[in-house]
């Protein structure tokens, strides 16, 4: 287990690139594989996460070459083995639920299994519908956690209006959708993010968009394509962030993923002050793309609500951190779905800016953080929770205090180069045992 000791350097500043979009990333993989012929995928993030998808793809015959560029060999809709053992998906709810949706559509049995906090997710979300489609899913309990064994089956196309606004629950059944007979459609309360959506349509699979449903036709076929892949907005935001608060710093992060399904933080951002800048904005592989500037400056409170919280969902706990900082009261809410993340983020989040002093209000479904307070260095479990420990890390910078975050090795699930690139932007930081 790893300790990562942040303090702040003399400055923050500089120009960089974040890895690439995992949620991106990890459907160039599964789409690759379903493809007919070679995919190749440029600025792919290399993770576990997504190294869990690429491996239990190889475990069902996918060969897959890593390195600057990735290459998928498609195995067509049709071409997966049946694994000969489980498949692990680590600490990935995108891989567990996406996959679900395509095991759905194999003619054999598979059980998917990843580590502790996996175990404690619910695929219910997912295995209720894929069920109503034919497949037979059993995991554990009432919300059907992993490990759960999947029988796939001759599916049938069917109208589902979810209760949540996933993107993976809304991935999963479109991914099944290719397997069924007839139509699949997909409605969601809100919009959540439409990668899925989007590279479908590259791989040459329509997928009908009509306000908050999405519709596929079983029988089509997907082509290897090019998947140039755009820095995640979910790394660049702890970066962005940090913008904003570090006194004195000023960041550029280019190439970011700037989709509007993704980029909530951005108009958080404006709402509260910062002063942002957004350059060269571009279409690159269906994904818009940005150069996206922050400068230090006074932050003022705002709210974070409704059709705005799937737009953010994961900057919730930097933006949080932003709120401590800021003059005035946030409040999130309608933001359930935090507690059942990486961990439950309303209960690790609340607690580490607590421990720092700041005043914060736990609600079911959110926070009420009064910002201002003066913050101070402390001890931060991550409880294995990568996004828990690099806010953490940017909190440290911008009270200007020394943070020791536990468990701090579940970073490299989504951002292995992390701390690598704090040091390059000024900040000082030690691993230790
Ligand atoms: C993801 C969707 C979101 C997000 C997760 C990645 C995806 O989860 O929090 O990090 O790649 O589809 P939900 O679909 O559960 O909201």
């Amino acid at each position: 287990m790893t300790t990562l000791t942040i303090q702040p350097g003399r400055r923050f500043s500089g120009k960089m690139t974040v890895p690439g979009d995992k949620s991106i990333s990890h459907r160039a993989l599964l789409f690759g594989a379903l493809a007919e012929g070679e995919t190749v995928v440029t600025g792919f993030l290399e993770s576990e996460d997504t190294e869990a998808t690429a491996g239990c793809l190889r475990a069902m015959g996918v060969r897959i070459e890593m390195g600057e560029t990735v290459r998928v060999h498609g195995v067509g809709l049709h071409g997966l083995h049946a694994p000969a053992k489980e498949l692990w998906t680590g600490n990935s709810g995108t891989t567990t639920r996406l996959l679900l949706g395509i095991l759905a559509g194999q003619p054999f049995t598979a059980t998917v299994r990843g580590d502790d906090s996996l175990a404690q997710r619910p695929m219910d979300r997912v295995a209720i519908p894929l069920r109503l489609m034919g497949a037979a899913v059993d995991g554990q309990g009432d919300r059907c956690t992993p490990p759960i064994t999947i029988t796939g089956g001759r599916l049938r196309g069917i109208a589902y209006a979810t209760p949540v606004a996933s993107a993976q629950v809304k991935s999963a059944l479109l991914l099944a959708g290719l397997y069924a007979n007839g139509e699949t459609a997909v409605t969601e309360p809100q919009h959540s993010r439409d990668h899925t959506e989007r590279m479908l349509r590259g791989f040459g699979v329509p997928v009908e968009v009509d306000g908050l449903t999405a519709r596929v036709h079983g029988g089509g076929r997907l082509a290897g394509q090019h998947v140039a892949v755009p820095g995640d907005i979910s790394s660049a935001a702890f970066f962005l962030v940090a913008g904003a608060i570090v006194p004195g710093a000023r960041v550029t992060v280019r190439g970011v993923g700037v989709n509007p399904t993704r980029a909530g933080i951005l108009d958080v951002l404006h709402a509260m002050g910062a002063k942002l800048s957004i350059a060269n904005e571009r279409l690159e592989g269906g994904e818009p793309v940005a150069d996206v500037t922050v400068a230090h400056g006074p932050l003022s409170a705002t709210t974070l609500d409704g059709s705005l919280i799937p737009r953010l969902i994961d900057e919730l706990p930097v933006l949080a951190v932003a709120a401590a900082v800021a003059e005035g009261t946030t409040v999130i809410a309608d933001a359930k779905e935090l507690r059942v993340k990486e961990s439950d983020r309303i209960a690790t989040v609340s607690r580490f800016l607590r421990d720092m002093g700041a005043e914060v209000e736990e609600r079911e479904d959110g926070m009420v953080i009064r910002g201002g307070r003066p913050l101070r260095g402390t001890d931060v479990e991550s409880h294995g929770d990568h996004r828990v420990a690099m806010s953490a890390a940017v909190a440290a910078l911008a009270a200007g205090v020394e943070n020791r975050i536990h468990r701090a090795e579940c970073i490299a699930t989504s951002f292995p180069r992390f701390t690598t690139l704090l040091r390059t932007l000024g900040a000082r930081c030690a691993e230790g045992a």
